[in-house]
């Protein structure tokens, strides 16, 4: 896809701050932006950009962070480094120094909470840290008020001397707008040199810690530090209360949107639509307001999500509708199916093609063949539905004994009767009948009728006698 020969470059987190403004049990970069935890979007974005190897500093709540990042997809390219005292961002970074001596020439600095940043930003970034022979590339953008950030000094020439933070900064510096993002490119070989020593002197900042910003000052009295400026601001804001949080949670979510808009999908209205950052859609899906796509889901072509549904790692396949509130987690739908309204699909309920589930349906690890039907007011669990069969309003599947559960199977074109309850485990054959009411605790023969429920009786002129 590219003309230019890829830069040999490693990528580093720094994640082992708690985040004590966010007033949460739950380190700060486990918190989520689109179901997937910042640190994610971080290490997702480092690895699409071409970094050889992620390595994240770890502190606080160690063991959690490492434990998510073991399951991502790629965590063979992901290492790990421990700061057991957050003493500040340079001794993070030199936390991490074991990676430096057979590490690749450029290492990528990148902080866990900065969660919206771009894969072509970041490729375009390190590009012109490269191009710049700098030692150190800082990336900045500009805010009229850049709050709390730490403050850019450029000299007359235009060029970065020195980053000031802003506790440490003179109401002069504090005026600036241009502000550290917090993300660089340097020479591995430059942090190697530098880091140990600065990490030894007395720090004399407000803070009390050894701050990577200080690099700026050294690289730009070594040669030169050079400034790359993104022009979107939301790119590069990080996270450090629920406010931040859900501001960078709104940018990502509107980006996100727009996306799927630009592939295809017809959002009725975009602000009331969450898409979480692993969902994959295709052409033509129609998503009504409210609807909540969650974790891994898939949408097939043509297929019309109605108003409120909640789908978790749901697979749906083509021409399917689903009709408003449904909430579907970990089933599966195959094409032309109609589900819904007010369906719930557990876990491994896999219905087939051009099934029917209709309302107040509930089914769990349960196939539904090809064309069977559920209409109305149904329990189906630990049960497979043969092709075409046709289970009544308000059948249950008894599938719980109170310690084990079993299986109910329902054969090809079946009918069963309203308000039936099939006491597993249970066969009702081939083309066979139940009748409506029934308790069926015996298998039903293929083509057979089985009724099971107390005759009727009729009384004669009962009305009549009555209250003498
Ligand atoms: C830092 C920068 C500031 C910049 C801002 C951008 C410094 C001194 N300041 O400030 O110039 O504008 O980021 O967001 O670098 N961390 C560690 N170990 C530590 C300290 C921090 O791993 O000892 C991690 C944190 O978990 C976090 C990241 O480094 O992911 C940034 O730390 P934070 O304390 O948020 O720095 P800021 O005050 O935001
Ligand atoms: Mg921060």
């Amino acid at each position: 896809m590219t003309d230019r020969a890829p830069v040999d470059f490693q990528a580093l987190i720094l994640a082992a701050g708690m985040g004590t403004r966010m007033r949460s049990e739950t380190v700060k970069v486990l918190h989520e932006v689109l179901g997937k935890p910042m640190i994610g979007h971080v290490v997702d974005t480092a690895l699409a950009a071409g970094a050889q190897r992620v390595v994240s500093v770890l502190g606080h709540q160690r063991e959690r962070v490492q434990a998510w990042l073991e399951s991502h997809r790629q965590a063979d390219k992901l290492c790990y480094a421990v700061q057991h005292e957050q003493l500040g961002t340079a001794h993070a970074v030199l936390a991490a120094q074991a990676f430096f001596a057979d590490g690749p020439k450029y290492t990528v600095i990148l902080s866990g909470d900065v969660p919206n940043l771009d894969v072509d930003t970041l490729r375009s970034f390190v590009d012109e840290a490269v191009a710049s022979v700098a030692p150190l590339t800082v990336m900045t953008a500009i805010l009229d008020d850049a709050r709390h950030y730490g403050r850019i000094v450029r000299n007359d020439a235009g060029q970065v001397t020195a980053i000031v933070e802003f506790r440490d900064a003179s109401p002069a510096q504090r005026e600036l707008k241009e502000f550290n993002a917090g993300i660089y490119v340097a020479r591995t070989e430059f942090l190697a040199r530098h880091l140990p020593a600065l990490c030894a002197a007395p720090s004399t900042n407000a803070q009390k810690e050894f701050y990577l910003t200080d690099l700026v000052a050294l690289a730009a009295a070594e040669s030169h530090a050079h400034g790359y400026v993104v022009s979107e601001v939301e790119l590069v804001q990080g996270v450090n209360n629920r406010q931040d949080l859900a501001a960078r949670v709104e940018f990502a979510r509107c980006r996100l949107n727009a996306h799927w808009m630009d592939q295809g999908v017809t959002l009725i209205d975009p602000a009331r639509t969450i898409i979480e950052a692993d969902v994959a859609l295709a052409q033509d899906v129609i998503l009504y307001p409210d609807v909540h796509l969650r974790g891994q889901s898939r949408i097939g072509a043509g297929s019309v999500i109605e108003n409120g549904c909640v789908l978790l790692d749901a697979v749906v396949g083509q021409n399917v509708v689903l009709k408003a509130y449904c909430y579907i987690t970990e089933a599966q739908i195959d094409d032309d199916a109609s589900i819904g309204p007010f369906v719930h699909l557990r876990p491994e309920a896999d219905i087939g093609k051009g099934c029917k589930i209709g309302n107040f349906v509930e089914i769990k690890k349960t196939r539904m063949d090809d064309g069977s039907k559920a209409n109305h007011l149904t329990y189906l669990g630990d049960a497979h539905i043969g092709e075409g069969a046709n289970v009544g309003a308000g059948t249950i599947t008894c599938n719980y004994d109170g310690k084990n559960k079993h299986r109910t199977t329902i054969g090809k074109r079946a009918f069963i009767g309203s308000n039936t309850a099939l006491v597993a485990p249970v066969r009702i054959g081939d083309g066979a009948y139940v009748g409506a009411g029934s308790v069926i605790t015996n298998d039903v023969p293929d083509e057979a009728l089985g009724v099971a429920r107390g005759r009727q009786k009729n009384i004669e002129g009962w009305a009549s006698g009555k209250g003498k």
